[in-house]
């Protein structure tokens, strides 16, 4: 069962940073957050507690010790946006777009032993789509970018 109740995203993304904070500090990684107060939207708190959770152990897992992580929240025009950037990693751009498959992980992850089934990101696509949500990942200058956007509400109708 699926619930259409308004969650605080800021306070469902502040809980899951808690929930990783000694896989932080495990690898000297630092964290610099940018998350409002409150954001208000319909959403379903234990599958966005799922995907976050991924996209946040994936870009601990996938970053050199004593790299950075940066993750941004914000809402405007009844969207909300969210931004989790490691450094010091790029992901091959023929790989990309391929991470959202079941079971597809990049090269160097496969031939290191960094302990994953390559089903997260599928999972992450699963939970972004019943949202409605758009989403993707990208490299930037300093490193790997997950991003989504989704609607605060859902229109009559329309179920998550
Ligand atoms: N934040 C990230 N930084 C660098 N590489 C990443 C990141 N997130 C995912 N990847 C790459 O995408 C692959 C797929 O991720 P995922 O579906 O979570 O599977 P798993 O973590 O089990 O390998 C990973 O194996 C890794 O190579
Ligand atoms: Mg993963």
């Amino acid at each position: 069962m699926v619930g259409r109740f308004g969650i605080d995203f800021a306070e469902l993304l502040r809980v899951q940073i808690a929930d990783v904070t000694d896989l932080l500090t495990e690898k000297e990684i630092s964290l610099e957050v940018d998350i409002p107060d409150k954001i208000l939207c319909e959403a379903d708190r234990t599958q966005m507690e799922r995907a976050i959770q991924n996209v946040l152990v994936n870009a601990i897992r996938y970053s050199p010790n004593g790299e950075a992580i940066y993750i941004s929240l914000l809402n405007e025009k009844d969207t909300v946006y969210c931004e989790i950037e490691n450094t010091g990693v790029h992901i091959q751009e023929d790989m990309i777009s391929h991470l959202f498959e079941a079971f597809y992980r990049a090269d160097t992850s496969r031939n290191r032993n960094t302990g994953g089934t390559g089903l997260g990101l599928y999972i992450v696509r699963k939970i972004m789509e019943l949202h409605h949500a758009e989403y993707g990942i990208k490299n930037s200058g300093r490193g790997v970018v997950f991003w989504f956007q989704m609607p605060q509400k859902r229109s009559i109708g329309s179920s998550i």
